[in-house]
């Protein structure tokens, strides 16, 4: 069995729909372990109360090679296939992504390469585009910015607030952060450069 490392920093909800889809054996692995950074983040307390093995790390007043070194410690433990990362608030040092290289995911709310960083939705919003969505990618060493494995395409309504399009890309950002993990567990995709190809 794959065994998952979940990362997290605040609500949860991408991680709990990940373990949604694993409990109803729709994603071919197990989440060996939830980490969090942030003790009072709502996420460990779901992961916790669904029985699962958690983590809490402090990273405040910490290098950041040294926190990455305890994190890296507890997913060798673990024997991690594959790191979720699950609005987890910290970049990770090179260090960690050469260790983990091609094994590490992360979901964006907006279509990469469009609003990278913080408040993306907002900021996609105000930019007036008509479309946005959500990515999943592997991670690099850059912010928001290793090759992408789905998308997904949310439109942009007259009376949007920034709540209510943030709340309609998260539903699809539970729906491809299963699916792209799928893809990469079931080893269906190969990476050529920035492009990441079904495998015939
Ligand atoms: C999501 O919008 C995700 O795209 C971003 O951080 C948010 C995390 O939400 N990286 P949650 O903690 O999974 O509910």
């Amino acid at each position: 069995m794959k065994k998952l490392g979940i990362l997290l920093s605040g609500r949860g909800s991408n991680f709990e729909a990940i373990a949604h889809n694993v409990q109803a054996g729709r994603i071919p692995a197990e989440i060996a372990v939830v980490i969090s950074n942030k003790e009072d983040a709502l996420g460990l307390a779901r992961g916790r109360q669904m029985g699962l093995t958690t983590r809490f790390i402090p990273s405040k007043g910490k290098e950041r090679e040294a926190f990455d070194q305890e994190v890296m410690a507890v997913l060798r433990e673990f024997q991690i296939d594959l790191v979720c990362l699950a609005g987890f608030m910290r970049i990770l040092s090179p260090y960690f992504i050469r260790e983990f290289r091609g094994r590490i995911l992360n979901i964006h709310p907006a279509l990469l390469p469009a609003f990278p960083g913080e408040e993306a939705q907002r900021r996609a919003l105000e930019h007036g585009v008509k479309f946005t969505g959500c990515t999943v990618h592997l991670v690099d060493e850059g912010v928001d910015t290793g090759p992408i494995v789905c998308q997904a395409v949310v439109p942009v309504l007259d009376d949007d607030t920034a709540e209510a399009l943030a709340a309609r890309i998260l539903k699809e950002e539970h729906r491809i952060y299963s699916e792209a993990i799928c893809l990469l567990l079931e080893d269906r995709v190969r990476i050529e450069g920035r492009r990441v190809l079904h495998k015939r």
